[in-house]
């Protein structure tokens, strides 16, 4: 896949452009305010960002953060985003408390060059998710161009990733560029075998993407949310874990049943995908929960009023024979609530084995970032990229919907 980059851009001195990037970064409340607690998808914007700025251009930042729902939620707002980006780049970064409207079209025309202005989270609106046509078209208004460098949410079908790219010329920043090279030199001609450790919450995206890595990948080990519909759609009780997620993408896939999907794929390559087999239960996400262990090849059954929080030793133990055996190993998404300690063992065992192994890894999604940072393994791994989904439904081999119209014509 060829893109338009920046660097073919022709007079691209002055321009006003608006900069897509994918600021949905880690936050945590300190006093009255929130702080930025890993700014790595915001530091890796920063060679794009100092480009456009040696090109004297105005520049518009747009991202969303979390899932708002449509509605403006204090938590969400991109403040603390602008303030870490304005320290990153050593530069004043003028944060708007909106993206579209009289006003904010107004202080993007009296942007001067080399002047950079951060909208509000796109997500406070509902029409970024569905997609709308108008409000693509407000986001885009009054600008040259569209630098698109938000790979971590190129998957998505939203009006600020899809929808405006349909208005004005757009071309890849440094980031997207980065990040397909380096991926498309993992998965030509991946050494085998492949093993994908796919967890986390996020099931409705990883469960849909399975079909097409389950092809690629000699072994899935499945854990975390994703294990869960799995597990219940082979029949496996699975009290009141957690089996639903928000449905996000509401333009780019119709209403899917996940355990009818999961079903299928678990019949069509039960050669291929590995699900727990014993787990820790507990009656409550808390530290201070009752905990109590399910093996289910010893026919024991989940108490219907708990739910499973980490894989078993069992498990961890074929997940580690499979990580040992592997040449390339595509790693997202926890195995467990790992966030909590009690449920945190079976996710730390299954990192500290990747980090170990002496495969081609690949890890991505910020929840495995946070594994890495919290059990100090980062330098560890082959690459580490800043999509979670991106980087999935990418070295799965689907088109990423953003990137379509930055594409070269061939
Ligand atoms: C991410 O953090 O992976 C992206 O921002 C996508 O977020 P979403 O799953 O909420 O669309």
């Amino acid at each position: 896949m060829k893109l338009k980059s920046i660097r073919e851009v022709k007079h691209l001195t002055g321009k006003k452009v608006l900069l897509r990037v994918a600021y949905d970064v880690p936050l945590e409340e300190k006093g009255k305010s929130w702080i930025v607690v890993d700014d790595r998808r915001i530091a890796e914007t920063l060679p794009t960002i100092k480009y456009l700025l040696k090109k004297r251009c105005r520049i518009v930042i747009v991202s969303w953060l979390g899932r708002p729902g449509g509605k403006v939620i204090e938590k969400y707002r991109l403040d603390p985003v602008a303030k870490k980006l304005s320290e990153l780049l050593k530069k004043p970064v003028k944060k708007l408390n909106d993206c579209i409207g009289p006003k904010i079209f107004a202080e993007i025309q009296a942007l001067k060059p080399g002047e950079i202005i951060m909208l509000e989270n796109v997500r406070f609106y509902s029409a970024e998710e569905e997609n709308s046509k108008m409000f693509a078209g407000l986001l885009a208004y009054g600008f040259d161009l569209i630098v698109f460098d938000a790979f971590a949410q190129a998957h998505r079908v939203h009006a600020s990733t899809t929808g405006i790219t349909k208005f004005l010329p757009t071309y890849a920043g440094f980031l997207v560029e980065k990040e397909i090279n380096s991926l498309n030199q993992i998965i030509k001609k991946p050494k085998r075998p492949l093993v994908a450790i796919i967890g986390g919450a996020k099931i409705s995206d990883k469960v849909a993407v399975l079909e097409e890595l389950v092809k690629m990948a000699d072994k899935i080990l499945i854990g975390g949310g994703v294990a869960n519909i799995f597990l219940k759609a082979i029949g496996v009780s699975v009290g009141h874990s957690y089996l639903q997620d928000n449905f996000i993408d509401q333009a780019k896939r119709k209403k899917v049943n996940f355990v009818k999907l999961a079903r299928k794929i678990y019949q069509r390559h039960k050669n291929k995908i590995v699900l727990p087999t014993d787990f820790i239960s507990a009656n409550k996400m808390d530290q201070g929960a009752l905990v109590e262990m399910v093996d289910a090849k010893q026919n024991q059954k989940i108490n219907p009023r708990f739910m499973f929080l980490d894989i078993g030793p069992g498990t961890i133990a074929r997940y580690l024979t499979e990580i040992k055996k592997a040449k390339t190993i595509f790693w997202n998404g926890p195995m467990g609530v790992f966030e909590i300690n009690k449920f945190a063992f079976g996710t730390k065992k299954i990192a500290e084995a990747v980090a170990r192994s002496q495969s081609v890894s690949v890890l991505g999604g910020g929840d495995t970032e946070s594994v890495v940072k919290k059990y100090n393994l980062e330098g560890k791994f082959s690459y580490v990229s800043t999509g979670g989904g991106a980087s999935l439904e990418f070295l799965a081999g689907r088109e990423l919907p953003a990137l379509k119209n930055i594409q070269k014509a061939r």
